[in-house]
């Protein structure tokens, strides 16, 4: 089964609103082609989502936009929250949920990341959800137990149609901005020990459609190692997506 390829920028806290007006704008220019055998999703700050929209909505590209974060209410009392109504409003069609940082930084648990998953999927979001071990916990020899149960915890009550939409990111914490990379078997092996437990959660069908991105210091120069990997299916990108030549590079080698 092949499955359509994704490649997702998640520019994290970066960018105001001149300088990601600026970049968006690049990136438009800059692609050569409207991406339709894959899917390619910016994930800019929620300050510059708007922005995206009217840069990709008036172009030929076919750029999807995606959020970094999501609370799982619709509306309410939640001071700072943003909801998937809100997303949906915007335009996202996808949605970072669990990314390390926010697991590291804003003390997100498995349960929050469920909750935010299901929220989105309920609004026809599709959540990018994230997973990936410390370098302790690969030296303990605990990688594919430890990332595997993060994400049946995040898939908890979602059913088999419902997870079709969602995509997995396997991102190995030190490799996040580090420049370490895992060995292409490395990167394999762990995709494969998640897919098949979505294939334990699942069934076959469903798990042979579900996308697998790999995340963490993929670059231009490294991408070669990622793409032809069976398990693969795209990649969750976050430095190199700041800058326009690379990040169109990185989609080139996905397409
Ligand atoms: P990186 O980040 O590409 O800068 O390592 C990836 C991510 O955190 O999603």
């Amino acid at each position: 089964m092949a499955r359509k390829p994704l490649v997702a920028g998640n520019w994290k806290m970066n960018k105001t609103t001149i300088e990601a007006t600026f970049l968006l704008q690049e990136l438009a220019y800059a692609c050569e082609k409207r991406y339709e055998d894959m899917d390619v999703v910016v994930c800019p700050p929620f300050t510059n989502l708007r922005s995206a929209r009217v840069v990709f909505d008036s172009d030929k590209s076919g750029i999807k936009i995606g959020a970094q974060d999501v609370f799982w209410e619709d509306e309410g009392a939640y001071t700072g929250a943003i909801s998937p109504l809100m997303l949906k409003e915007l335009g996202c069609s996808y949605c970072i949920v669990g990314h390390s940082e926010r697991r590291e930084f804003f003390g997100e648990t498995d349960e929050m990341v469920n909750a935010k998953a299901r929220a989105l999927i309920r609004h026809g979001i599709a959540p990018i959800i994230c997973c990936g071990e410390t370098l302790e916990t690969r030296d303990a020899g605990e990688t594919e137990s430890f990332v595997t149960a993060q994400v049946r915890a995040a898939l908890t009550e979602i059913t088999a149609d419902e997870a079709q939409k969602a995509v997995i990111a396997y991102e190995p914490i030190w490799a996040i901005g580090t420049g370490h990379t895992p060995t292409p078997e490395m990167a394999e092996e762990t995709c494969a020990a998640i897919r098949l437990e979505l294939t334990e959660l699942y069934g076959t069908a469903t798990a042979q459609e579900m996308r697998i991105l790999y995340g963490g210091s993929m670059k231009p120069s490294n991408v070669k190692h990622f793409e032809p990997l069976p398990n693969i299916d795209g990649g969750l990108i976050g430095g190199a997506s700041l800058v326009a030549a690379d990040f169109i590079d990185l989609l080139k080698a996905f397409d």
